[in-house]
Parts: structure tokens; C-alpha cells; sequence
């Protein structure tokens, strides 16, 4: 009886402690992926009020446009992907007929896709550290937690791991300061990199840990990694949006926001590439806790936001470049995000974009374009790189969009170790052109 009454409770705790059980998570059998190509303004129009008719009518669970919403860029170039639900296929294959819209099916079961993801085999749990952190498969963030731990743990003399705080829901963000300090104590220049602001883009955390992995295991046998360590410290916050992502594992795989309650609103969260209090909401940015790029009740609304500004002011003297990456457009994107207006100094900027991209092309292929983020996705007020640029005051500070290849969000996990590879290269040019110009050693102050 005492042992029966123990069990109850201890599975009550359990399920207590999650924040939404497993088994509230949104099936989407039958639902596809169409990818559309644009050829004219007209048809750009046409998805842009199509997809503000979606948001005003709550029929985003039906029809959802996955390319941001700021991506719909007038250049005609950017492929665009639409989840379409069974219900709605006939009607939005009748729209895309009417304005003769090109359009093939990219995936064409998005459940059976999910299922596939989900299942982690046995090799895939076969890892060197124990902590369970693998690249070949997508993780849950208590794997991630005990990677980095296990991490600083073997390595205590090239990474240092602080916990900055907690999110909204309790969890732990981490950031990783990865480097050999230099015998003769003096301070390095160094590259911040943050990841997985926005829950669905899972190759972003995946890619990020996979460089820091290649750089601190491969410190004693590989040149490069032993150069990127020796001449700067990175500090790495591998997951910012905790809540979000873990909401995307258990219930909504294509949940992109934070996980706030707001006040006075049943919708749920805030985008928090749009929080920053850096000309919040002048553009490319919403006011309504419904939209998908709601910009939060007020600048630095979200606890996590708060935590990554406080931690990037804490190093700012040391930072020169910062990196915030996301999925899945295939870019390298540069300030300003809220207007179409270029910083002073953006061809330094844009040569370090090109240089990285270059070297991450050479390795398998995959072409980014480089520019102005508002000239090529549209502005987008409140996000990591104009607040990096501005009140971070970090000269070189990009959006890093990482592979599509068709896929959009749901890139295959056979994909995350070539996005893991070429993002490095690109990562050991940025760290290069930081060294050329800011030195070995940085005054001290
Ligand atoms: N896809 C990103 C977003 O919508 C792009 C942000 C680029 N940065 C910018 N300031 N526009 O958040
Ligand atoms: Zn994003």
C-alpha cells in the first residue's frame, strides 16, 4: 500500500514537472509541404494578402506560411514553403492555379516525416561522452544541458560554462566561453554565436554544437581547431529560446515563438527576434500577441532576450563579431534589419560575409547570398543583429541563415553533420579576418 502510494506520487511530480504532457502534441497526418516559386509582383501581392487573411482569421494551424513571414522578398529568387493542411488543399491548390503560381509538393506527409525525425536509433545514442549529444539526430534540451556540461567537465581548461539564468518556464540558459587563455594573461578577441532563437529551426542549435564540439575535442590533433581556440574565445549560448524548443519536441513541431503568457491575450508568447530595444516595432513587426512576429508588450519583454543582452553587455569591450543563427533561407544576412539604410562601415561587413561564405560554399556546394537582411527578406525591427550592431556596439554582426535545400525547417537529420562541416569553414574565416584585424591581444580595461 505505502509502495503503491509512493508510485502515485512520484508519477504526479513527474508529470507535474513537464510543462505540457507528451501527449498534447498536434498530428499532422496528411498535411504537405508545398514549395512556391514566384515570377512576378503580382503574385508576391497575392501571397502577402493571402497570408494576413490567414493570420486575421486564426487559419494558421491550416495554412501556414514557413517561410517568415518577412522572407516574402520582392526579389522572386527566395523559394517559398507553405504547410497545407487536407481540409484546405483543394482551396489553395484553386488559388495557386488562378494566379498561376508555380508549386510542387516538397513533403508530402509532414506526420510521417515527423515520425521519422523523432525516432532516435541505437547508433545514433552510441556517443563519446555519455551525455547522450549526438549529430546525427535532433535532441531534447536536457541532452544538450548535459552535453555542455559534460563538456567543460572533460575540458576545464578550454571551456568555461556559466548559467546566465533561468527562461519563463524554469529552465537553464547556458553560455560556453571556449578558448586557451593565453599564457601571459592578456585578453583575446572574441566572436559571440547564439542559436535557436526561434523554436523550429532545429539545425540551428544542432549546427552551433557540432562546431563547438569539432573545436574543443579537435583542439590536440587538428590545426585549425587548434588555431580557432589559441587566437580567440567564443562565447557560445547554444539555445536561447528553452521553452520554445522543447514546446516544439513535445506538442508543436512548428511552434517559433517564446512560451510567455501574455496578460491580456489568450495567444501564447512572443517572437523574440523581435524584442530587442533597438528601434522596436518601427518595422517588420507586429503588435498583436496573435501574430508570429509580435514584437511583445514592450522591448526586452521576454526573460530570455533580457539574459542574452545582459551576457553580450558583459563581454561587449572583447566581442567583435557576433553570429545569430537561424533557419532556413540559405543567407548571410547584415544591419539594418529595421530600415533599408546601410551602417557606415558595411563593406567591411559584407567582404567578411562574403569570405565565410565562400569558404562554407567550397565544401559541398551550398550557396548563400550575402546583403542588407532588409533588402533581402524585408525589415524586421527588433532582432539579435541590429541590437548586436547598435547597442552592443560589435563592428561585424550578421544573421546567419542556415541550409534549406528544399526542406525548409524540417531539414533531415542526416544533414545537421555537412551543415556542421561547411558553417565551421565559414566560422574559421570570421575568425581569421578578427584576428588580421583586431590583433593577438586586446588592450586591457
Ligand atoms: N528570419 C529572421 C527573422 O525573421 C531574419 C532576421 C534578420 N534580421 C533582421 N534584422 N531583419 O527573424
Ligand atoms: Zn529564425
Amino acid at each position: 500500500m505505502k509502495v503503491l502510494f509512493l508510485l502515485a506520487l512520484v508519477v504526479l511530480v513527474v508529470v507535474n514537472g513537464l510543462p505540457v504532457s507528451v501527449n498534447q502534441r498536434k498530428t499532422y497526418h496528411g498535411y504537405k509541404i508545398y514549395r512556391l516559386s514566384l515570377d512576378t509582383q503580382q503574385q508576391l501581392d497575392y501571397l502577402v494578402s493571402m497570408n494576413d487573411a490567414l493570420q486575421r482569421n486564426e487559419m494558421t494551424e491550416e495554412v501556414e506560411f514557413l517561410t517568415d513571414t518577412s522572407l516574402l522578398s520582392p526579389d522572386f529568387k527566395t523559394p517559398i514553403s507553405v504547410m497545407v493542411s487536407p481540409g484546405q488543399e483543394a482551396a489553395f491548390l484553386k488559388a495557386m492555379k488562378a494566379e498561376a503560381i508555380r508549386n510542387e509538393v516538397a513533403l508530402a506527409d509532414l506526420e510521417k516525416y515527423l515520425e521519422e525525425e523523432r525516432y532516435i536509433s541505437p547508433e545514433d545514442q552510441r556517443t563519446v561522452d555519455n551525455s547522450g549529444m549526438t549529430w546525427t539526430a535532433y535532441h531534447r534540451y536536457e541532452t544538450i544541458e548535459r552535453y555542455v556540461q559534460t563538456l567543460a567537465a572533460n575540458y576545464p581548461d578550454l571551456v568555461t560554462l556559466t548559467t546566465l539564468g533561468k527562461s519563463y518556464e524554469g529552465r537553464n540558459l547556458y553560455l560556453l566561453k571556449i578558448g586557451k587563455p593565453r599564457a601571459d594573461g592578456a585578453v583575446k578577441p572574441a566572436v559571440w554565436m547564439d542559436s535557436q532563437i526561434h523554436a523550429r529551426e532545429w539545425i540551428a542549435a544542432a549546427t552551433v554544437t557540432y562546431m563547438v564540439n569539432k573545436m574543443v575535442t579537435g583542439y590536440a590533433t587538428d590545426a585549425t581547431s587548434r588555431r580557432m581556440l589559441d587566437q580567440i574565445d567564443w562565447y557560445v549560448l547554444p539555445v536561447i529560446n528553452v521553452d520554445g524548443y522543447e514546446y516544439t519536441h513535445t506538442n508543436q513541431r512548428l511552434w517559433r515563438k517564446t512560451r510567455r503568457v501574455n496578460p491580456f491575450s489568450q495567444y501564447i508568447g512572443a517572437d523574440p527576434n523581435r524584442n530587442y530595444d533597438h528601434k522596436w516595432m518601427v518595422r517588420g513587426a507586429d503588435q498583436n500577441p496573435s501574430s508570429e512576429i509580435y514584437a511583445g508588450a514592450y522591448p526586452l519583454s521576454e526573460f530570455e532576450n533580457v539574459l542574452v543582452t545582459d551576457a553580450v553587455l558583459q563581454h561587449k569591450s572583447q566581442i567583435k563579431t557576433l553570429l545569430t543563427f537561424h533557419s532556413a533561407a540559405e543567407m548571410w544576412l547584415l544591419p539594418w534589419g529595421y530600415d533599408s539604410s546601410v551602417p557606415d562601415d558595411f563593406e567591411d561587413l559584407r567582404q567578411m560575409g562574403l569570405r565565410a561564405t565562400a569558404a562554407l560554399k567550397a565544401l559541398y556546394g551550398v550557396s548563400y547570398r550575402v546583403g542588407s537582411s532588409t533588402q533581402l527578406l524585408g525589415a524586421a525591427a527588433g532582432a539579435t543583429d541590429d541590437w548586436g550592431k547598435s547597442k552592443g556596439m560589435i563592428k561585424y554582426s550578421a544573421t546567419v541563415e542556415l541550409r534549406d535545400q528544399g526542406y525548409g525547417f524540417t531539414l533531415p537529420p542526416s544533414q545537421i553533420i555537412a551543415s556542421g562541416e561547411e558553417t565551421f569553414a565559414a566560422i574559421n574565416v570570421v575568425a581569421q579576418i578578427v584576428y588580421d584585424e583586431y590583433g593577438p591581444t586586446l588592450p586591457s580595461n
